[in-house]
């Protein structure tokens, strides 16, 4: 049995000191020209003072027109970098693995923040306020791809261990993987293995440029109606994936503990064919030290948390006690100020049901 204190390696090799992984978490505390703020690094530092074997940021946009949030910090241009540097630099000494999640929100990036109509790889009706997206054109879609690049290549200058691709939650690259998103008559578009091509592109563009001890990992939603993403079509793309140089899988389930019809859990129907060639983390709905190792023996090589952390950021190291209950929302708002959430980030969480005591 795998206990979450053991440490593992990605397929380049990178050591990750345990299976405890801080999922990636919008904060809403950087500043608007992109550069990272004290707020957002304290956050993060703070998880890895926690005993966090891999620290994931927030999302961060490749391009302007891929800002998803107000605050969200940026990797798309070189005075991104002083601030990168600090927080890679810090959290290397601190022994945490470091990854920043790089992406681009497509359709879900509102034109009250980029000032722009939001692209996607079709046109597809987005809401009434925002209409629909504009379908980029073939040259922009390769734009977006070198930008992928070269925000994985500065985040690598920086000092980061690797990134996240962000294929999940219905994001730019999820919108192409998508057979309700993507209706493309190009190379980016047609039958899955052609959806999958924006991501392969990437892949091969980052791979091609870094060290390989630069790792990548890729996420994704096993299952995205909306989107129109099935358990079988993920199944394909991870098939497609661990072809490519890429070192460790991340799947978003929101929760791991939802049996599909032949009562098994997504965690466990990917990993039981698809760990033996790629370390798999998963991650949704998990508290305590009981949960963390229910998602270990379904297979998983690491576990993400994301909200539990926010008033837990020791989650990691106390965490190796098997009878770890930690307390459930709704939190304080003095106790999420004291786990080094800014003003900002509390507000934030007082958006997500049940969270704060005095919000939703
Ligand atoms: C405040 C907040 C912000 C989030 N932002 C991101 C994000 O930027 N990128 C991402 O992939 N997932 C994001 N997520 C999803 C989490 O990474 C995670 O998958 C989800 O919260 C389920 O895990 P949990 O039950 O441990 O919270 C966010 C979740 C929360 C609570």
């Amino acid at each position: 049995m795998v206990s979450m204190n053991e440490s593992w390696r990605m397929r380049n090799g990178l050591k990750i000191p345990n299976r405890s992984v801080l999922a990636a978490m919008t904060n809403k505390q950087s500043h608007v020209d992109g550069t990272l703020s004290e707020e957002e690094i304290a956050f993060l530092i703070r998880r890895a003072i926690g005993g966090f074997g891999i620290i994931t940021t927030a999302a961060s946009h490749v391009q302007e027109s891929g800002q998803g949030w107000e605050g969200e910090f940026g990797v798309w241009g070189d005075h991104h970098l002083p601030g990168l540097t600090n927080l890679a630099t810090k959290l290397n000494e601190l022994g945490a693995c470091s990854f920043v999640q790089i992406f681009h929100g497509g359709m879900r990036a509102p034109s009250d923040i980029t000032g722009q109509q939001p692209c996607s790889a079709s046109a597809t009706f987005i809401s009434e306020k925002e209409g629909f997206s504009r379908e980029l054109s073939t040259q922009e879609v390769e734009d977006t791809i070198h930008a992928f690049v070269e925000a994985a290549k500065r985040c690598e200058s920086a000092g980061f261990d690797g990134v996240e691709l962000h294929g999940a939650h219905g994001y730019l690259i999820a919108q192409f993987l998508g057979s309700n998103t993507n209706r493309r008559n190009d190379q980016f578009g047609g039958e899955l293995n052609e959806r999958c091509t924006f991501l392969l592109k990437i892949i091969r563009g980052i791979r091609a440029i870094v060290d390989p001890n630069f790792a990548i990992m890729v996420r994704l939603s096993p299952v995205s109606e909306e989107i129109g993403i099935t358990l079988d079509d993920t199944k394909h793309i991870i098939e497609l994936l661990v072809e490519e140089e890429i070192d460790a899988l991340h799947i978003s389930c929101w929760d791991v503990f939802e049996e599909q019809q032949n009562s098994r859990t997504i965690t466990e129907e990917l990993c039981s064919v698809y760990s033996k060639s790629i370390p798999i983390v998963s991650t949704g709905s998990v508290w305590s030290a009981k949960d963390a190792q229910f998602v270990l023996d379904q297979g998983a090589q690491a576990v993400g948390v994301a909200r539990v952390a926010l008033p837990h950021p020791d989650w990691a190291s106390l965490v190796n006690d098997p009878s770890y209950n930690p307390s459930r929302p709704p939190f304080a708002p003095e106790e999420l100020l004291t786990a080094q959430l800014s003003p900002t980030f509390v507000d934030y969480m007082r958006r997500w049901k049940g969270f704060v005591t005095d919000g939703r």
